[in-house]
């Protein structure tokens, strides 16, 4: 079975008082049956790391260089992340994919050197609203899981995360069907490029908009094994609220 996975994708967000938050996730979240993660930024990693050392709160970081280490001006290598702390990359976020032109060969090569450093990728997909609109999100969603996975990802070291680029920070949620259409869509991908054991095995998380309201309905959708979540993560009592409707999810 596959375990399910509470993501917070801080993003360019979390000074020193953002250990707080940490803080009372931590004490909320002692015995909790899931994985959770926390990717905050670069600078706080391994305060973060240290301070969630022993907890059953990983940390992960938002990007890494696709070489081993060199003239890479800004650029943290996933060997860094690993000596920080982290045991996870988000990799391909679409504001990365915007922000700085990243393509899927891009994130591949990122996800190779992660993989081999020892990190589990998150790589993220998802179509724009107007990519939706003309009906091309799964042709998108196959482009981009086809060209951002490398070879060597297996169920332990890859992550899935679908976040549809029109629901990111907007509020905007696609319907349950429609997230159930991609998940299930990204399952029979992995399934067909990796095979069965892989393909099932294989976390998907579902992103965009995640908030205590509508959790809980998210993760009654098949094939959401849990969420990457950015703007409810930064307070705890938010994200406590996500963890614990994941914690619930399939139980009744
Ligand atoms: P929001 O939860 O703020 O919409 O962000 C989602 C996201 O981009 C997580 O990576």
């Amino acid at each position: 079975m596959r375990r399910k996975l509470a993501a917070g994708n801080w993003k360019m967000n979390g000074l020193a008082p953002a250990m707080n938050e940490a803080d009372a996730l931590q004490a909320a979240h002692r015995n909790t049956d899931i994985d959770i993660l926390l990717c905050p930024p670069a600078t706080l990693l391994h305060r973060l790391s240290g301070r969630l050392a022993g907890s059953p709160i990983a940390t992960g970081g938002q990007d890494c260089h696709p070489a081993e280490s060199g003239a890479h001006t800004g650029d943290i290598s996933a060997a860094m992340l690993v000596d920080a702390g982290a045991t996870h990359v988000i990799l391909g976020h679409s504001e990365r994919r915007e922000d700085h032109g990243e393509s899927s060969e891009d994130v591949r090569a990122k996800a190779r050197i992660a993989i081999e450093a020892g990190l589990t990728a998150v790589i993220c997909v998802g179509e724009s609203e107007t990519q939706r609109d003309a009906a091309n999100t799964l042709d998108i969603i196959a482009g981009q899981l086809a060209g951002s996975i490398p070879d060597i990802a297996n169920a332990s070291n890859l992550v899935i995360a679908y976040e549809p680029i029109w629901a990111i920070g907007t509020g905007k949620v696609p319907t349950l069907d429609q997230i159930g259409e991609v998940h299930d869509f990204i399952r029979a991908r992995l399934e067909r490029r990796f095979g069965e054991g892989v393909g099932l095995s294989t976390r998907i998380l579902y992103g965009g908009s995640v908030k205590p309201d509508n959790a809980t309905d998210i993760f009654e959708v098949s094939n959401v094994d849990g969420a990457l979540v950015g703007g409810a993560s930064l307070k705890a009592v938010d994200f406590s609220l996500i963890i614990k409707a994941l914690e619930a999810a399939g139980k009744h």
